[in-house]
């Protein structure tokens, strides 16, 4: 509560890890903050690196050593575990997402052993760790492909895609528009590529693969890592006989978002087995980039699939009544007949910031984080949503990433000096704004939106019925998103001008203006949201 007599996420004050017992593994309270490794923060740490063609040269890029010297700023915020985007070996060509070893440490972020610290510094402050696999893909070079591309007899010839013609209409992702087929010189084929052409798709029919890629997962679990995020996980099972609809391929819509073969169900059960294997609750989230919430949800299997996926329907709501009520409700409904957890998501590296996406006002954006933090499921909070952030203006000449994502990947700020706490220029410009909307001016202003996340999980922390009990929507018109949580709580997002009569009486715990905290209310103002305690 924010009424001071509750130490509000005190850092002198040792860290409570989220209520968790057998019948509640602890994904389920858990808030998930990602990191994107190279614009959180720069520990001194690393080489200087290479984008395709683009040499970013001395510009600093954030790296492990980084991280866990602003592992106080997770803990004063509140989250409760790690995504850390891919600090594998990677040529990176799409910035990690381009692995050429699974299981050893790109230089740009440290090394193994700056990894083990980074779980260590993690668990020490009750933070849980969940790393990114990527198992549709690798680089060009790893040395698997290296291998496979030689000729069509060597032990790994087929760990790939290669075909003499075509198998299909699919496009991919990298440039959009280009077939997912690529022409091999060396082994005189095409191979398979959902997304860049130096990310050739790994060859799951082949019972090898599968068994080197769970060996990968082993590799980290032994180290300690409590879980991971699935990089497009629905593309390990394909089936290359069918093609994708003609209209969407003419508008040269990418594979990855028709990708829905059966046999992907049965790996998933391998994978979970494997997770399930390890104790302390291993847990999974996996990238299904289907936009079909009853599709999606057949990803949690019964029970023995992921533990959770991505809810991108929800995502691309436009932040209107109707739109997030309608997706709210469908999660709902599809998740509970198969008793299976939602996610809420708002960014992430791939996206337009909400912000940004929902026309720039921080008052939407403060509306937007009093739902994202009391729905019913788990909440992912991407680096600098706390800020508020913007995405970053990148000029041409500074344009790195294959698919125009600079913007959302912009380092954070961490201080109002022209650096920003950066060591050197970082790789990416900053954010706009970053004088006044950097972590250390955001801390100090009790009304900031940085404030405002933190209090927002501080009372979600404390209130078990916000983090698990039964949502039920309610119609209070048409401007405006409501529910209940449990008996107790009402959330309560004004998206309209005017007033809402909420017909009871209320009292305000959190108001995404802070105008109201404390006050005892019956109705909520226009552009306010509110998590407010019923009279019961
Ligand atoms: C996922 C990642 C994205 C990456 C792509 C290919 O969508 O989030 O960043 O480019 O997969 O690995």
């Amino acid at each position: 509560m924010t009424d001071g007599s509750t130490t509000v996420g005190d850092s002198s004050q040792p860290y409570r890890p989220p209520v968790s017992n057998d019948a509640t593994p602890w994904w389920k309270s858990a808030v998930i903050y990602q990191i994107y490794p190279r614009s959180f923060a720069d520990g001194g740490v690393g080489e200087a690196s290479v984008a395709g063609e683009v040499s970013v040269g001395e510009a600093s890029v954030g790296d492990l050593r980084g991280i866990i010297d602003r592992l106080e700023h997770l803990s004063w915020l509140g989250v409760d575990a790690i995504w850390l985007s891919p600090v594998f070996r990677s040529p990176m060509a799409d910035f990690g997402y381009d692995v050429s070893d699974f299981c050893d440490i790109d230089p740009v972020f440290g090394t193994l052993a700056d990894l083990d610290q980074l779980v260590a510094a993690c668990h020490a402050r009750g933070l849980k760790l969940i790393l990114d696999w990527v198992p549709n893909h690798t680089s060009i070079e790893h040395p698997w492909f290296q291998e496979s591309r030689r000729d069509r007899t060597n032990p790994k010839a087929d760990w790939y895609v290669w075909r003499d013609e075509p198998a299909n209409n699919w496009k991919a992702a990298f440039p959009k528009g280009e077939s997912v087929w690529h022409w091999d010189e060396p082994r005189s084929q095409y191979y398979l590529r959902c997304f860049a052409k130096e990310q050739p798709d790994l060859n799951w029919d082949n019972p090898e693969v599968e068994a080197a890629m769970l060996d990968t997962l082993r590799f980290w679990l032994d180290r300690g890592i409590d879980g991971f995020r699935m990089d497009v996980v629905h593309l390990i099972g394909k089936d290359l006989f069918k093609d994708d609809p003609a209209d969407a391929v003419a508008r040269n819509h990418a594979h990855v978002t028709f990708n829905d073969a059966e046999v992907t169900h049965e790996r998933l059960r391998a994978i979970r087995r494997v997770l399930d294997a390890y104790p302390g609750d291993r847990t999974s989230v996996g990238e299904v980039y289907l936009l079909d919430i009853a599709a999606m949800s057949r990803y949690h299997g019964a029970g023995d699939e992921l533990h959770m996926s991505f809810n991108f329907a929800f995502l691309w709501a436009p932040p209107e009544p109707r739109a997030l009520r309608d997706r709210i409700a469908l999660t709902l409904r599809h998740f509970d007949l198969i008793d299976a957890w939602p996610t809420w998501v708002l960014s992430n590296h791939d996206v337009v910031r909400h912000r940004q996406r929902h026309g720039g006002d921080e008052n939407v954006a403060r509306m937007m984080a009093v739902m994202l933090l009391t729905l019913r499921g788990t909440p992912f909070v991407y680096q600098g949503e706390e800020l508020g952030l913007l995405d970053a203006v990148v000029p041409p000449e500074r344009i790195v990433d294959l698919d125009g994502r600079d913007g959302c990947r912009a380092p954070i700020p961490w201080d109002p000096s022209p650096l920003h706490g950066w060591p050197a220029d970082p790789w990416l410009p900053f954010p706009p704004e970053g004088e006044e909307r950097n972590v250390t001016t955001l801390r100090d202003d009790p009304k900031s939106i940085l404030h405002l996340y933190r209090d927002l999980l501080t009372l979600r922390r404390a209130e078990a019925d916000l983090q698990r009990s039964e949502l039920t929507l309610l119609d209070l018109g048409d401007d405006v998103l409501a529910y209940r949580r449990g008996d107790g709580w009402m959330v309560v997002v004004n998206l309209g001008e005017q007033p809402v009569t909420l017909g009871e009486t209320v009292h305000v715990a959190i108001s995404s203006d802070r105008g109201t905290d404390g006050a005892t209310i019956d109705a909520v103002s226009g552009r306010t949201a509110v998590v407010a305690r019923r009279e019961v």
